[in-house]
């Protein structure tokens, strides 16, 4: 297949170099036309200026669209909620495409509202509480009106090396208030595998998936872990902090049931598999 993967950001580099290896042929966009991996061509364009996106025309026609574009580098919010909501569709329409629009897109577990620990799955309502959520919930509209075949991916919290937040939050010295709140993460290199494997079947990739590993786990649970395997000693938590009667904003389990009855390929199943192997990274590059 001929696949353009929109954003060369953490997800996006990694997703465009596990297709090149498949042997597809791959493009990757970002503003500059900088960062394509080992395998894949690159190619500028903002998403933002549509005219900065006639170099995609030339292209040969693309059977596959995966945006892996992020608006966090934006500071201005309306600009935040452009890259999501129109960038896919700006960049498939300065596409030639090979026959339909076949759309993929990472989204975020981030719509789901949930707040008291419980499971959501493909068929929870998406109810977000909170603007993030609500600009990719908009952008998950925008994507079935301008595709003929779509996929959101809805990962939850993406980790590998260099993107170490829960690391960085189990080795802080000052106490932390919400360890009961669950972690649910998925590996930037699962995420890549995912979408490679997707590509490669006959079968038309579901419209909606989530994406994360097989065990959500209490962020304690976490700390606890990656305290005792780096020689820390144990974590503070702060109980009676005013902070914990906040709302829990966020606090789910992400059920990947889906995914596996997909079969879809899990290299990293659960935080341990994961952090493991970025813990001497840690102790070079110190968290991020
Ligand atoms: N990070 C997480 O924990 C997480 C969790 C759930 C879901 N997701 C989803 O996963 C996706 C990818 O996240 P990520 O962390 O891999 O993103 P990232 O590292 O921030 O990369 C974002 C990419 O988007 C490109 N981009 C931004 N604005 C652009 C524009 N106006 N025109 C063209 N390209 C533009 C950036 O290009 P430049 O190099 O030109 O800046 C960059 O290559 C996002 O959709 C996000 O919602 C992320």
């Amino acid at each position: 297949m001929n696949i353009l993967v929109a954003g060369m950001g953490f997800a996006g580099r990694a997703i465009a170099a596990a297709l090149a290896r498949d042997g597809h042929g791959v493009w990757g966009l970002n503003r500059l036309g900088t960062d394509a991996p080992e395998g894949a061509r690159a190619v500028a364009g903002d998403v933002l200026l549509p005219e900065t996106l006639r170099g995609l025309s030339p292209l040969p026609p693309m059977d596959l669209l995966v945006s892996a574009l992020s608006g966090t580098g934006h500071k201005d919010p309306e600009l935040y909620r452009r890259v999501y909501v129109e960038g896919p569709a700006r960049v498939a329409d300065a596409l030639t495409w090979s026959s339909r629009r076949c759309i993929w897109f990472l989204g975020s577990t981030g719509v789901y509202g949930a707040e008291d620990g419980e499971w959501v799955d493909e068929n929870t309502p998406a109810n977000p509480r909170h603007r993030a959520g609500e600009v990719q919930l908009a952008a998950e509209a925008a994507l079935r009106d301008a595709a003929d075949a779509h996929c959101v991916l809805r990962l939850s919290g993406l980790y590998g090396p260099g993107r170490t937040r829960l690391i960085r939050q189990a080795l802080r010295k000052r106490p932390y208030f919400k360890p009961d709140i669950w972690a649910n993460q998925i590996h930037r290199d699962d995420v890549a595998g995912v979408v490679a494997a997707l590509a490669r079947r006959e079968a038309r990739a579901p419209e909606l998936l989530l994406v994360s590993d097989d065990r959500p786990a209490p962020r304690r649970e976490i700390f606890d872990w990656v305290r005792r395997e780096t020689g820390c000693p144990e974590g503070l938590y702060d109980e009676d902090h005013p902070a914990r009667a906040g709302r829990n904003r966020g606090n789910k389990r992400v059920s990947n049931r889906k995914l596996r009855e997909l079969d879809l390929p899990l290299r990293y199943p659960d935080y341990a598999r994961g952090l493991r192997e970025l813990l001497p990274w840690v102790s070079t590059h110190g968290p991020k």
